[in-house]
């Protein structure tokens, strides 16, 4: 069944008050609900309320019991005849048997929830859209001693202990709110506390619960919620509004984590970091899951979605705000180039396959399905453009006016737009495209000089490619930041500009060019677009080397890296030098920071070569990248050394310098390996054993476990035996093994699924090993379609357990398009099979459904 959004209509019924009373118990759970329930509009329909996999053991109205009500296509239907009634509802549940961790569920011990985006309908019977907004009065009950620490949204109100070694806790949420953001834990957990001060002087005691073993995993946590929260006072004036903020860490989570209101659920990925179990990029994603989930209290919760078409509202504007965020924090610059390589490495993709849709999507069959990186990654970049065209002051002033005007609400992406023109002055109209159009636009850039009349002209182009339900596109707003550097001086031509293109097709005239130009395009990542230009390797040369914009800088060796692999891959051969010459130069260049070079050095992943290519050969490009890693190896082979040694510390410290540091060693350590040196994994298994940080162990594993060195198998025991009792660590034991780029990775991942720690259950390991298999492009891509066969079978297993989880890991098998007919064949076979599966779920359903089309 298709949800399309053209068919909103506002609620037929509203419920401005809840109270609930849940008798915890994970074989039994009691769930009653009383709702005011009052009639929205004249129409005489009865109250519909959704419930899924539930049945109702009694109904009352007004306090009297009924049984006028009736089951319909998994609604509860009851007929009310006036505008105001009182409905009451109970539920049984049996958390420990749900496997899908949509509603309540069991994770380690505890009770917890997910309910966004349509969990609550498996907790209880209700009008589960997000703009249906309550104001919540809960009553938790379960065994105290089991479940020491009862938490729900809001503020605490109350607790006592009750017969039969039970005791209670009453929560009231004075902000009303969306089912989806409703939220209960029950549990043996203790907590890691301080308090924060808001700027109009509110206390909040903040604290982060977890089990007791993993206390003291907490502290980065929990200083990344006192930043951000100082943070979005300071940068988008928005304060906290409850006297509690609690966050909880789960070892069983389908997702990153969700900002329930007041009661923020972790995946314990998300929470827990220490030097010896947590590398610098999990330091990293805590930090910005935790600002991210902790920023949607104002954009999400005080102003939520109408539907869930507008989920970018929420989730786009919100990753862009903890982007931000993250940039203040360090090298924006780097930043940035991790932003941006993720939107290529996800959204792109997605952008140009069977599964692409518009940032405001017009239909959808499973609204998880739509989680998606165009949502989240290419929603932030629309938001980005915007405060790119306005300017910070009339961008922050457009996020005011959005907040005032919404609060309490439920809008809409075109109310924010609207903000954003009367706040900003500026015209949106053809600018909301980016809202409806899917595919990403392709810009082609042709730069010719003049030397007699010492102008340049460029001349732009855009094309926006068909995506599936939209063959014809028309022309975007694409804000692109452009810039003219002499190849004779090396020195800029003038100021940068900010062009809009917002023609099929333009000229921009430079004058005073007095030397020969090189074209700095895009800078920043302006505009989330591909850009093809005439430049030549002399000059993506040039630019790595001179252009003063650390990102555009990145971006003009990314280009070269990648212009010679695509040289390689369809040619069979590529000159390699001016890249080797660029990299010396980056590599070598005293002015830079560790972690820019460590990052412009690196080489363009497989996928992303691939994504250049008509039909991609995973072979060829894994062989020729490998040739151009071993020359760059072999070639810069001291400066490599050199890199490694300058960057060893004495002692482990997390700050931006020592992170950069250690970034670049394990970069330098992979090049000296990939040099084919004798003593790399030497090298390598030293700086594995010594390490007092997880970013070096597991840096120095990842180059071992690629390699053909026995030390690699000594390693990989010694880990295992480290870290046996530590599911996150275990993660990164399987994921470091299916990302190899051995030959026989393959067989080993087939091994490490009957593994004894291997399990569908836990989705982080059912990614450890499925997901990033499935991304390893060239063990996945196996010609004989073994790959394709072992992910299939995982995910007709896990679609039994867990079909969120399982429709999320469809993607790469539904890209059969882009490969071979022999692989698209074997890619398609394996998706027909998924589909014929009897009980398939809707989300595997839908998601490979499209794939096949
Ligand atoms: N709102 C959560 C977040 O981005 C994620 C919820 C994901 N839900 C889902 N059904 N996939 O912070
Ligand atoms: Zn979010």
């Amino acid at each position: 069944r298709v949800i399309r959004r053209a068919d909103y209509a506002a609620p037929d019924w509203l419920v401005p008050d809840i109270a609930m009373v849940i008798d915890l118990d994970p074989a039994q759970t009691h769930v009653r609900t009383t709702m005011s329930v009052t009639r929205n509009g004249a129409h005489d329909r009865p109250l519909r309320l959704d419930g899924d996999m539930i049945e109702p053991s009694i109904v009352w109205i007004d306090g009297i019991e009924a049984d006028a009500w009736t089951r319909t296509g998994g609604m509860l239907e009851i007929p009310l005849t006036g505008q105001h009634h009182i409905v009451e509802i109970e539920v049984l549940l049996a958390p420990e048997r749900n496997t899908q961790l949509m509603g309540l569920y069991a994770s380690g011990g505890l009770l917890c929830t997910q309910c966004e985006a349509e969990g609550f309908r498996r907790i209880t019977f209700f009008p589960d859209r997000p703009d249906v907004l309550s104001r919540y009065k809960v009553r938790l009950i379960a065994n105290k001693a089991r479940f020491p620490v009862l938490l729900a949204n809001g503020d605490p109100v109350g607790t006592g202990d009750l017969e039969d070694g039970k005791h209670y806790a009453d929560w009231d949420d004075p902000f009303p709110k969306p089912c989806y953001l409703f939220a209960l834990v029950a549990g043996d957990l203790v907590a890691n506390r301080t308090t924060f001060v808001t700027r109009s002087g509110r206390e909040v005691s903040l604290a982060i619960w977890v089990r007791a073993p993993d206390l003291a995993k907490t502290d980065h946590a929990l200083h990344a919620l006192s930043t951000s929260m100082r943070w979005d006072e300071e940068v988008y004036g928005r304060e906290y509004d409850l006297d509690v903020f609690n966050i909880v860490a789960v070892d069983d989570f389908n997702f990153g984590a969700m900002e329930n209101k007041g009661l923020n659920i972790f995946n314990s990925r998300y929470i827990l970091a220490d030097p010896d179990t947590a590398t610098d990029y999990d330091y990293d994603a805590v930090a910005a899951v935790v600002a991210h989930e902790y920023f949607h209290n104002w954009s999400g919760n005080r102003v939520t979605c109408r539907d869930w078409f507008q989920l970018s509202l929420k989730e786009g504007f919100t990753v862009y705000r903890d982007q931000q965020f993250s940039a203040d924090q360090g090298s924006a610059a780097v930043k940035r180039i991790e932003d941006v390589r993720t939107l290529r490495a996800a959204q792109f993709p997605e952008d140009s396959g069977p599964l692409a849709h518009p940032v405001r999507p017009d239909e959808y069959q499973e609204i998880s399905n739509f989680y998606t990186a165009t949502i989240y990654n290419k929603g932030a970049e629309v938001i980005r453009m915007m405060a790119t065209m306005l300017g910070r002051d009339r961008f922050r002033a457009g996020s005011d006016l959005y907040f005032d005007r919404h609060d309490g609400t439920a809008a809409t992406v075109e109310d924010f737009a609207l903000a954003m023109e009367d706040a900003g002055e500026i015209d949106l109209a053809q600018f909301r495209l980016w809202y409806s159009q899917a595919g990403t636009p392709r810009v082609t850039a042709t730069l010719t000089h003049h030397a007699g009349d010492g102008r340049a002209m460029l001349s732009l182009r855009q094309h926006v490619p068909a995506t599936p339900g939209q063959p014809t596109k028309q022309p975007m707003v694409l804000p692109l930041r452009i810039k003219l550097f002499g190849a004779d001086t090396g020195k800029p031509l003038g100021e940068e500009r900010l062009f809009l293109l917002r023609d099929a097709a333009a000229e921009i005239a430079f004058e005073t060019v007095t030397e020969t130009p090189v074209l700095s395009i895009n800078r920043g990542f302006s505009a989330p677009v591909v850009v093809e230009t005439n430049r030549t390797a002399a000059d993506l040369a040039f630019l790595s080397a001179h252009d003063d914009d650390p990102f555009a800088r990145y971006e003009a060796m990314q280009q070269l890296m990648l212009d010679t692999l695509v040289t390689a891959v369809t040619h069979g051969h590529a000159d390699h030098q001016a890249v080797i010459d660029a990299v010396r130069n980056t590599l070598t260049d005293a002015n830079l920071d560790s972690a820019f070079i460590a990052e412009a050095v690196l080489l363009p992943s497989d996928s992303f070569i691939g994504d250049q290519l008509a039909v991609v050969d995973p072979d060829a490009v894994s062989a020729a990248r490998e040739a151009l890693r071993r020359d760059l190896g072999r070639a810069l082979e001291r400066d490599w050394r050199e890199a490694y040694e300058r960057s060893r510390a004495n002692r482990f410290e997390y700050s931006p310098a020592a992170k950069g540091a250690r970034r670049l060693r394990t970069v330098s350590l992979g090049y000296i390996a990939a040099s084919g040196a004798a003593d790399a994994a030497e090298l390598a298994f030293v700086q594995f054993e010594n390490a007092d940080n997880m970013t070096d162990r597991q840096g120095a594993l990842t180059t071992l476990v690629s390699s053909h060195a026995d030390s690699r198998i000594a390693a990989l025991d010694i880990f295992y035996n480290r870290y046996s009792d530590n599911p996150l660590v275990l993660d990164k034991w399987f994921s470091t093994q299916a990302l190899s780029s051995r030959d026989d990775t393959l067989a080993v991942v087939e091994e490490l699924a009957r593994h004894r720690d291997f399990t569908l259950a836990n989705p982080n390991r059912a990614r450890a090993l499925v997901g990033a298999f499935s991304v390893n492009q060239r063990a996945f891509h196996a010609a004989d379609g073994r790959g394709y066969r072992f992910v299939a079978d995982q995910l007709i297993a896990l679609d039994k357990l867990n079909p969120q989880t399982a429709a999320k890991l469809v993607p790469p098998l539904g890209r059969w398009k882009r490969f071979d007919e022999g692989r698209a064949t074997l890619m398609r076979g394996e998706l027909e099979r998924i589909l014929a599966t009897p009980g398939l779920s809707k989300d595997m359903f839908e998601q490979v459904a499209k794939s096949l089309d």
